[in-house]
């Protein structure tokens, strides 16, 4: 086991890039679009309020590089968070494209568990020596043995997430309710296994809106940092969750689900064997640990949850981005009507530890929607349904103009083939862009890239 100690170093040049930026300001916007954005501020910039030091130091461990002696690996995608998500600024969306597969088994998707599905992880350490003894990781079968189904997922962008995180359930139940019922998206709920200690509401097995992921399939952005920590990273880690160690994300990925923490021709799974980061059996989780998450896991939630939405650009009256913007809320296109931006719903709450009363426009209800063939095929858990693998939440379009790469498998970089793709729940929305003039189109992709 092994703990690691003050490992961050913050650079005095990071140090005073944070301490510098600005806060968001309000912009002479025209309408409720434009409302918690600003011109002044930049993409990666921390939310009002935020402390700058601690900001600084969570940011630094999100972009730290880690190695085979932090406990990377056996097998994972990257060696840093920041590896994958630095388009724009540090928590951006990223070029990378992971690799998910899986089967139908009697009709009902099955993500091959037992091979390492449905998340492949690309790499392994390969050769490791312990105790004299020479060891090998390994590396997942490809194709892994039994998959006919080969989806992409691309690197998301975090700006804006802590707002998203600070949300009731109930505003999600909203939104549906808003939906005509051919586009209405579907409000995921999952049992949390990794609370954020900063949020009273949060406990380890209630249910929580799914807001999180392509999928919509992760309830907190605590979960969601220490499932990237082990499941992208290889790096296990235990929290402290009201008193008691929580293990949700404790246990190594072993190249083709070989057992974990058992001994393979007397070699453990990687050069850290164990638990890499034990913060639960360090602290004891009694006193002033009793209720904390493991450090790094915590300083990748600090991170993401303080950092602010992406700006936003001012339209000028009767530009062709004011043209697009009307085209976007259209009743003939209602792009708006699953990007959406109601600013009596997205209005930040005080949990998690975010400042309350921030009202933000992220143009997506985080509903999954059936999206015909545009959908990846991907279930949720072993045994869903056909029609639920067609189910993808709606994309988040703040910050679009920060984006190359779009649609869940990044499949173009081109807006219009982006939108031309909607298909079940969007293919009314399709038809509609497909219908526009030449320069009807470019209005609403001018529109777009003002967000
Ligand atoms: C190998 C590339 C890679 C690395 C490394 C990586 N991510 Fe990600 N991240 C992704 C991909 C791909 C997705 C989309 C996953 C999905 O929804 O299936 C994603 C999505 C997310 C999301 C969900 C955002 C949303 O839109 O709802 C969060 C939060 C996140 N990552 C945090 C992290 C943290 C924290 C780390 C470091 C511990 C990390 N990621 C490391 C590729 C990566
Ligand atoms: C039924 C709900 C729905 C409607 C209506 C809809 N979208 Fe989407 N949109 C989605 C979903 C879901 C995705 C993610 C699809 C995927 O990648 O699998 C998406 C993705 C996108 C993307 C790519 C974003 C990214 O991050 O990759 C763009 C751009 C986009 N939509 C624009 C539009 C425009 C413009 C309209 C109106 C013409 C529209 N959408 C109507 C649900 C909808």
């Amino acid at each position: 086991m092994l703990r690691k100690i003050s490992k961050i170093r913050v650079s005095a040049a990071l140090a005073a890039y944070v301490a510098s930026t600005s806060l968001l300001g309000c912009s002479a916007g025209t309408g409720a679009e434009e409302v918690g954005s600003s011109s002044d501020a930049l993409l990666g910039d921390a939310l009002p309020g935020t402390d700058s030091a601690t900001f600084a130091e969570a940011r630094a461990n999100f972009a730290e590089v880690e190695n085979v002696a932090d406990g990377i690996g056996p097998i994972f995608n990257a060696n840093a968070c920041g590896t994958c998500h630095q388009n724009g600024a540090l928590g951006g969306a990223g070029q990378q494209i992971e690799a998910r597969y899986g089967t139908l088994i009697g009709g009902v998707f099955n993500g091959l568990p037992n091979t390492g599905g449905s998340l492949r992880q690309l790499f392994g350490i390969g050769g490791f020596n312990l105790g004299g003894l020479n060891c090998n990781s390994g590396v997942d079968a490809n194709p892994a043995p039994g998959a006919t189904i080969f989806a992409g997922r691309l690197t998301t962008p975090l700006f804006g997430l802590g707002l998203v995180d600070s949300l009731p359930d109930s505003a999600f139940d909203t939104l549906a309710s808003r939906e005509p019922t051919a586009i209405r998206g579907v409000v995921n709920r999952f049992a949390i296994a990794l609370p954020n200690p900063l949020d009273p509401s949060q406990h380890v097995g209630s249910v929580r809106v799914a807001r999180f992921g392509w999928k919509a399939n992760v309830p907190t952005l605590a979960q969601f940092s220490g499932d990237a920590y082990v499941n992208e990273m290889g790096i296990t880690t235990s929290s402290c969750i009201a008193g008691s160690p929580n293990l949700a994300f404790a246990t190594e990925n072993r190249a083709n689900r070989a057992p974990s923490n058992a001994l393979i021709n007397g070699c453990p799974d990687d050069a850290v064997p164990g638990i890499d980061d034990d913060f639960a059996a360090e602290t004891g989780c009694t006193g002033v640990n009793a209720n904390v998450l493991q450090d790094d896991v915590r300083n990748f939630t600090f991170f993401m949850a303080h950092l602010a939405p992406p700006p936003q650009s001012a339209i000028a009256v009767g530009s062709a981005e004011d043209r697009g913007r009307t085209l976007f809320n259209s009743a003939a296109l209602a792009c708006n009507g699953c990007h959406r931006s109601d600013s009596d719903v997205f209005r930040s709450t005080s949990a998690g530890g975010v400042t309350a009363g921030i009202v933000f426009a992220p143009f997506s209800d985080f509903l999954a929607h059936d999206m015909g063939t545009l959908g990846d095929q991907i279930g949720i858990n072993d045994g869903d349904s056909v029609a639920a693998t067609r189910r993808m939440r709606t994309a988040p379009l703040w910050g679009l103009h920060s984006r190359n790469k779009l649609l869940h498998d990044g499949r173009t970089t081109d807006r219009g083939a982006a939108i031309l793709a909607h298909a079940g729940q969007g293919a009314a929305a399709s038809a509609a862009y497909n219908a526009l003039g030449t320069s009807s189109k470019s209005d609403l992709l001018a529109y777009l890239n003002t967000l």
